[in-house]
């Protein structure tokens, strides 16, 4: 039998639905904020992505699909050739390409679709997969490089992830300064390097020659302890970096986006400056950056274009995928506790106590003192509660409660504080 490729995956019925309903609610919002599509072919030269995402990050050091392909014609010529491992650098390229800076005004735009990286694969990490993507970049003159621009797209950020109905995301931020600041810090990791390289994986001790900056990505939990001693990027942020990071954060916090700075946080690309971002959600578990981006004040001249600074940020759509569902099922999950009110004037002790396991977490349930105990227990039954819990008179004096496992039919006494425990296990 022929199989899907290792690392690629088949998007069938009814999953598509929930793929389609993303797509759509994110095309409205890029619409608002006033951003258009565009779309770039699937693969480019390869050397876009060495020089646009840097030969000594893991993407284009080991991740990339690229082959060599041979001229057809006299008039061609063969050439090396990679499937897109990410947009940026084909956007940017395109922005160079058409001069999409003659108008003077910001560029922005969006694009939604498949990327390659030969990783290795696990729950949430493909080899093909889809980014719901954004960049905004344009001359000086347009205000490309204002903090405004970087808190308006973690602005719409939060409106995506909201308009998909995304909850319980944490975004990360950090500034890891800019080509004016940067060899300072570099120097400064060097030398600390220096002395703890012989301790570390053998990735980072090429890397601290190379390119020190990507030892912070190590995620060799050994290495850990060493590299948080390592010197931080936020004492050594010049002036200009520094303001402007500081104003970032002034706008976040009026527009009340919440955030929290991770100065480890430097992202697997070398075209980042000054600020740099992440999104993460608990339940995607190892894979658990929903979505990465930042500012990319140099990126253009560094493929040969004019000065166009921008900001932008991927969407792993797979990821956010795998969280809806993991939500959605949560939401499905099936009923834990129904509480019994046993006998008169315990309806609010009942309440009380159930409203105690909502707010831990527990889906739980509640009757009414009305009920006989026949009636309490079949509605537990009929709701698919896994345990009741009796709330009588003697039960709130002891401050402790009759729990039973509807299936086991096991009955226990546990005290109110270990109720939380007891229910989830
Ligand atoms: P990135 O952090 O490499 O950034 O990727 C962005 C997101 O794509 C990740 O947070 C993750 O959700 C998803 N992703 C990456 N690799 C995989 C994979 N193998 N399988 C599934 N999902 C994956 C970039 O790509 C930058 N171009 C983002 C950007 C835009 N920065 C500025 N503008």
């Amino acid at each position: 039998m022929i199989k899907a490729v290792r690392g690629t995956r088949d998007l069938l019925p009814p999953d598509t639905e929930l793929w389609n309903f993303v797509d759509h609610k994110v095309r409205e919002v890029f619409a608002r904020y006033n951003y258009h599509e565009i779309r770039t072919p699937l693969f480019e030269s390869t050397e876009l992505f060495a020089r646009g995402v840097g030969e000594e990050t893991d993407i284009v050091s080991k991740e990339m699909f690229t082959w060599e392909d041979k001229a057809r014609a006299a008039s061609e010529k063969s050439q090396s050739l990679t499937l897109r491992p990410e947009n940026t650098a084909g956007v940017v390229r395109s922005y160079i390409e058409h001069e999409l800076g003659r108008s003077g005004l910001l560029q922005k735009l969006y694009y939604i679709g498949p990327q390659f990286r030969r990783e290795r694969p696990q729950k949430g990490r493909y080899r093909q997969f889809y980014q719901i993507g954004a960049e905004v970049l344009g001359p000086p003159t347009a205000g490309s490089e204002l903090p405004i621009r970087d808190a308006e797209i973690l602005d719409m950020l939060t409106a995506l992830l909201d308009a998909v109905g995304l909850q319980g995301w944490t975004l990360y931020l950090n500034s890891v300064g800019c080509l004016n600041c940067r060899p300072a810090y570099n120097q400064a990791l060097r030398e600390a390097l220096a002395g703890v390289k012989d301790q570390l994986c053998a990735d980072c001790q090429r890397r601290a020659e190379t390119n020190p900056l990507r030892v912070l990505d190590c995620k060799i939990p050994a290495d850990q302890p060493i590299i948080e001693k390592l010197p931080k990027i936020a004492d050594y942020l010049d002036d200009d970096c520094r303001n402007h990071f500081a104003q970032v954060r002034a706008i976040l916090d009026t527009l009340e986006v919440p955030y929290q700075i991770n100065e480890r946080m430097v992202r697997g690309l070398d075209y980042y400056t000054r600020t740099t971002f992440e999104f993460t959600h608990g339940e995607l578990g190892a894979q658990s950056a929903v979505l990465g981006g930042g500012r990319y004040d140099g990126l253009s001249e560094q493929l040969g274009g004019p000065k166009a600074p921008g900001i932008g940020f991927a969407i792993g759509e797979d990821r956010l995928v795998l969280a809806l569902q993991a939500q959605l099922a949560q939401a499905l999950a099936p009923l834990k506790a129904f509480v019994i009110p046993l006998g008169a004037g315990m309806n609010r002790h009942a309440l009380k106590l159930t409203r105690e396991l909502r707010a831990s977490g527990i889906t739980a349930d509640v009757g009414d003192e009305s009920f006989r105990m026949k009636k309490s227990f079949e509605t537990a039954e009929k709701l698919g509660a896994k345990f009741v819990v009796i709330v009588g008179e003697n039960e709130v004096q002891a401050s402790a409660f009759a729990v039973k496992n509807l299936k086991s039919g096991e009955q226990t006494t546990v005290p109110r504080a270990e109720l939380t425990r007891f229910l989830e296990d």
